[in-house]
């Protein structure tokens, strides 16, 4: 059977259209950021021989609940500003092999390079998103600025950030109902901050790394690079009103009820005054 150009696939050309859109967003400077997306195998076989293993990847956690299953991944080290001019060498097609302590790479990664060094977080990420939510795909990592600068001013108490910004663009409320979580500053790459961020991530898809950048989770990649654009336009806003001479006026909490009960959505309990 001859198998189709993968680099044509519906999967490798939104990577490439959204970790460029994140590029020219200013999130991901140099390697910053790193997306893996959940495919079915029906998805990935057309594309490429399932027996045909270029190499086996180890990795030093417990990805056994994840065995079998095929990701897309950007690289360790590779700059979302390349992917789209190059997939073959700046993204992976993995597949997490039966005893769950390395990664089968089908395609990609070309130069011998590995998948993002965020893989624990990622993995386990999708081990508590598909825990809460069968149907989430993706993970997605980046340095959205003015979020990130918001973490030197403003609380990490993840209730007062929520609040400060749903309370900032009228949309947030019904875009991340559930709010933000947070968790202490840890150094990236471990499997100790995956476990921190995936214990949250069974609570809100949104967790903010302080003075680093955020974790998006959601069903598509529209969903989630949208989650993370909204969190981070209300940052945005935030950077200007203080500039402004700070905030003057606000969403009421009945406002924001109002918000939840026209679109439907229950915001975080205890969350709204
Ligand atoms: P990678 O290049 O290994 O994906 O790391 C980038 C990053 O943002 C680390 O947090
Ligand atoms: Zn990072």
């Amino acid at each position: 059977m001859s198998m189709q150009n993968i680099v044509e696939s519906q999967f490798v050309k939104e990577m490439c259209e959204i970790t460029q859109v994140m590029y020219r967003r200013n999130w991901d400077e140099r390697n910053g950021g790193n997306i893996t997306l959940l495919l079915t195998e029906k998805e990935v076989a057309p594309y490429t021989d399932l027996t045909d293993i270029k190499r086996t990847i180890p990795v030093d956690f417990d990805a056994k609940a994840l065995a079998g299953k095929y990701f897309l991944v950007t690289g360790s080290g590779k700059y979302f500003k390349n992917v789209e001019k190059d997939p073959e060498h700046n993204l992976g097609l993995i597949r997490v092999s039966e005893q769950g302590n390395g990664v089968e790479l089908l395609w990609g990664l070309a130069d011998g390079s590995v998948p993002t060094s965020e893989l624990p977080s990622h993995f386990q990420s999708h081990i508590a998103r598909l825990s809460v939510d069968p149907e989430n795909r993706v993970i997605m990592h980046c340095h959205a600025t003015h979020l990130l600068a918001m973490t030197f001013t403003h609380s990490l108490d993840e209730k007062e950030l929520t609040r400060k910004l749903w309370k900032l663009c009228t949309e947030c409320i019904v875009v991340f109902p559930e709010g933000v979580s947070t968790i202490p500053w840890i150094v990236p790459g471990t499997n100790e901050i995956g476990e921190a961020t995936s214990e949250k991530m069974k609570e809100t898809r949104l967790v903010v790394w302080p003075y680093h950048g955020i974790y998006g989770a959601g069903q598509t990649m529209d969903e989630t690079f949208g989650l993370i654009e909204t969190v981070e336009k209300a940052a945005e806003v935030y950077t200007h009103v203080q500039a402004q001479g700070g905030m003057k006026a606000e969403i009421s909490d009945e406002q924001l009820q109002q918000l939840a009960d026209r679109f439907g959505v229950e915001p975080r309990p205890g969350y709204l005054d």
